[in-house]
């Protein structure tokens, strides 16, 4: 109910030659579990403009398109956003373009804004010259840096548990935890997109973004309060006080095959899985490892957070201990959360065993649609609300974290050591895990419930 169908149009704009028609059809594959007629109503709204990246000529036609859009619609209203799927390479030239000639006219009433995908430059140095470069045309407020892990439910979920919950507000600190693990596995590997991901690495594909935000909601202060600034305030605050990472806290592997795609070099030392641990130089967190760990190409196919809690002191309970309290939020697929906790074992014995509370969305909510990430963060930007994306100064604090690094791989002083497709990844992944904490659980595993 927030836009009416009539007040949306969409332009799609290429270097394609395509028609109006040719558009929709393509699209219309895509279009499923809607009724045939609402297909079409939609398929109506949108329209197609084919031009070049960087010339004027294009992007009049553009603009002509959106205008005469908006005159015959009468609502004396002009709200624009620019959605850029392009490699950002062509940003600054599309960003010149549109603010040259496809700006939001000031006679009437509305906005400009544009949607930018990552990757947001290689390091530190490039990403501020993109931003700057970005910075001139358009105004911070105008650019909307998506991240879509910000857009998951229980991403989304993370400020409510945290701070409108009594339960965690003490136990959310070096006092009680002992380490915590943010994890994203895939079990397909790089899938035709070999020449894409060499360049980039699952470091900058996954973690110093997506990760990283999750990190960021995990671990920051309580923002004085949900506007989006304060919100962003607090994540800055705890990117800066991540300490330099520690080369003995890095494995990084590549997965058997990864080469074989021929839009990969021979030599190439670009990790598809890496594990790294963060430590945060602050009151909350001091001493506490934040392992960070994504892989392409594993076992399974999952994104989770692990908040592991210290040992009970003085234990009295002398039998064979399973495995730690946990809690975990289980991000995709099948939301959940779950806290591993000790229970006696049901039966005549006083025996202990390793159970869990358990919310699991599929059952709790089960008439409820969970919104896609890019559905959400889309209207969002139509809102005008930021809260769920990358501010400028946050991007900075981020590449501040991984460029060493990065730059060390690059140079090849640390190497990606080589990992079986469809395993858990490098070995001395886990050994790492370990090294600085993390307790496995034995003899128990948690089960996403189904309906019957
Ligand atoms: C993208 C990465 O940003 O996120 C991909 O570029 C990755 O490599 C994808 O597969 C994962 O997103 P999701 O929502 O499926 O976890």
């Amino acid at each position: 109910g927030f836009l009416q169908s009539g007040e949306v149009h969409i332009v799609g704009y290429a270097r394609t030659n395509l028609s109006d028609d040719g558009l929709r059809g393509r699209i219309r594959a895509y279009l499923k579990g809607a009724s045939e007629e609402h297909v079409s109503e939609f398929l109506q709204l949108i329209k197609y403009v084919s031009g070049s990246y960087d010339s004027g000529e294009g992007f009049e036609k553009l603009n002509k398109e959106i205008s005469d859009y908006e005159m015959s619609n009468n609502s004396g209203s002009s709200r624009r956003l620019f959605y850029l799927a392009l490699p950002p390479s062509v940003y600054p030239s599309v960003c010149k373009m549109i603010r040259t000639y496809c700006m939001s006219p000031t006679s009437r009433f509305g906005w400009t804004r544009v949607i930018v995908e990552k990757p947001f430059g290689r390091d530190l140095d490039s990403a501020e010259e993109l931003s700057s470069q970005l910075g001139e045309l358009f105004e911070e407020d105008q650019l909307y840096r998506i991240d879509h892990y910000l857009g998951k439910e229980l991403v989304q979920n993370l400020l409510v548990l945290r701070f409108a919950n009594r339960l965690f507000l003490p136990l959310w600190n070096r006092d009680n935890v002992d380490n915590i693990q943010i994890v994203f596995r895939e079990d397909f590997g790089t899938d035709g997109r070999g020449g894409y991901f060499d360049q980039y690495g699952i470091i900058r594909d996954i973690i110093q973004n997506h990760l990283l935000q999750v990190f960021c909601l995990v671990a920051m202060e309580k923002p004085v309060s949900l506007k989006p600034e304060h919100i962003r305030d607090e994540k800055v605050k705890v990117l800066q006080s991540v300490n330099p990472i520690k080369d003995e806290e890095v494995v990084l592997g590549q997965y058997q095959g990864y080469k074989d795609d021929p839009t990969v070099p021979d030599d190439s030392n670009t990790p598809t899985f890496a594990s790294i641990v963060l430590r945060v130089h602050n009151e909350r967190w001091e001493g506490v490892p934040f392992i960070l760990k994504a892989g392409k190409a594993l076992n399974s196919r999952k994104a989770e957070i692990r908040v592991q809690f210290k040992d009970v002191p003085g234990d009295i309970f002398k039998c064979k201990k399973q495995g730690r309290n946990e809690f975990v939020i289980r991000l995709q697929p099948s939301e959940a959360m779950y806290m591993k906790l000790t229970v006696k074992k049901p039966g005549l014995e006083m025996a202990t065993e390793q159970s869990e509370l358990d919310l699991s969305y599929g059952m709790r909510y089960q008439d409820v649609k969970i919104p896609e990430a890019y559905e959400r963060l889309i209207l969002d930007t139509i809102r005008g609300d930021q809260q769920h994306f990358v501010r400028r100064d946050e991007l900075k604090a981020a590449w501040q974290i991984f460029t060493p690094l990065l730059h060390d791989i690059d140079a090849g002083k640390l190497k990606a050591v080589s990992y079986k497709p469809g395993s858990r990844g490098p070995k001395e992944a886990d050994e790492l895990s370990e090294k600085v904490g993390y307790m496995q659980t034995h003899g128990y595993i948690w089960i996403p419930p189904t309906l019957a």
